[in-house]
């Protein structure tokens, strides 16, 4: 369980990145976190992450405080959560299967990596990762070959290699194509109720948030403003949500 308790996170230049923020994340639940560019969702999840510093409150995982853990905790904290990004984060010139070994790296020499000298358990869980996201045929392709999608699926496969109990997805489908999106949040869906892992999601597009999220949490100004299903977030609370009347941009084109 991930708990937050009146958590501030105020940058250096003195902007407020968190305002007083309290969430209870069940284990195994699906978040969707929603809101204007600015409203906090990327550091909602650094600070998760024990990326960024919280500047008052309390945050633990699994009753674990992350703020004022040590290097050492941080990197057990860190090993237990997958992190996926928009801009998918591999090495591109190397291949699917040592993109995916190095989600399990975690603590282990980076020149392991150089090598590639894979142990067979190494390369037995990465494929497993990448049967779980359908694209084990592409294992020994070289990432830079791949198509955003296929890219991104890369990316989920090396989080969920590293045996995560969280899932952290930063706007994973923000420069994808809308068919494309929609496979992958049904992956990250998928993947969370086989194995039970939690997941957080920011997403920009409403109807993806309705569509995907058992839970939809809206910031703004780094507050939570809604915190309710997908089907109890309609337009008037989306309004609400980003202080704002909703334009076409805010939906993907094409979805059903
Ligand atoms: N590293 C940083 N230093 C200073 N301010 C930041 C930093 N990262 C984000 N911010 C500010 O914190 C607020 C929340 O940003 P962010 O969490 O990135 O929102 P979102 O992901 O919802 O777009 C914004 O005002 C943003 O400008
Ligand atoms: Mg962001």
């Amino acid at each position: 369980m991930i708990r937050l308790e009146g958590v501030t996170v105020r940058y250096p230049n003195g902007v407020v990145g968190l305002d007083g923020v309290d969430l209870e994340i069940p284990d195994g639940q699906f978040v969707v976190v929603v809101g204007l560019s600015g409203a906090g969702k990327s550091t909602l999840i650094r600070t998760i992450n024990g990326l960024v510093p919280i500047t008052e409150g309390s945050l633990t995982i699994d009753g674990r405080e992350v703020a004022g853990a040590s290097k050492r905790e941080l990197r057990d904290i860190r090993s237990s959560v997958g992190m996926i990004f928009q801009s998918f984060n591999l090495v591109k010139r190397t291949s699917v299967m040592n993109n995916v070994i190095m989600g399990q790296l975690h603590g282990i020499p980076a020149y392991r990596s150089l090598v590639g000298a894979w142990t067979k358990e190494e390369k037995e869980i990465a494929f497993q990762s990448l049967e779980r996201v359908g694209i084990v045929e592409k294992t020994w392709t070289r990432a830079s070959q791949l198509s955003g999608g296929q890219q991104q699926r890369v990316a989920i496969a090396r989080a969920l290699a590293q045996d995560p109990k969280v899932m952290l997805a930063d706007e994973p489908v923000a420069s994808l194509d809308p068919p494309t999106a929609q496979m992958v949040m049904k992956d990250l869906q998928r993947i969370n109720r086989d194995l039970g892992i939690t997941t957080l999601v920011n997403l920009h597009f409403l109807d993806l948030a309705r569509k995907f999220g058992d839970r939809v949490i809206g910031m703004r100004a780094g507050k939570v403003v809604f915190d309710g299903t997908g089907a109890e977030a309609d337009d008037a609370v989306f309004e609400d949500i980003y202080g704002r009347s909703l334009t076409a941009e805010d939906t993907l084109p094409g979805t059903p």
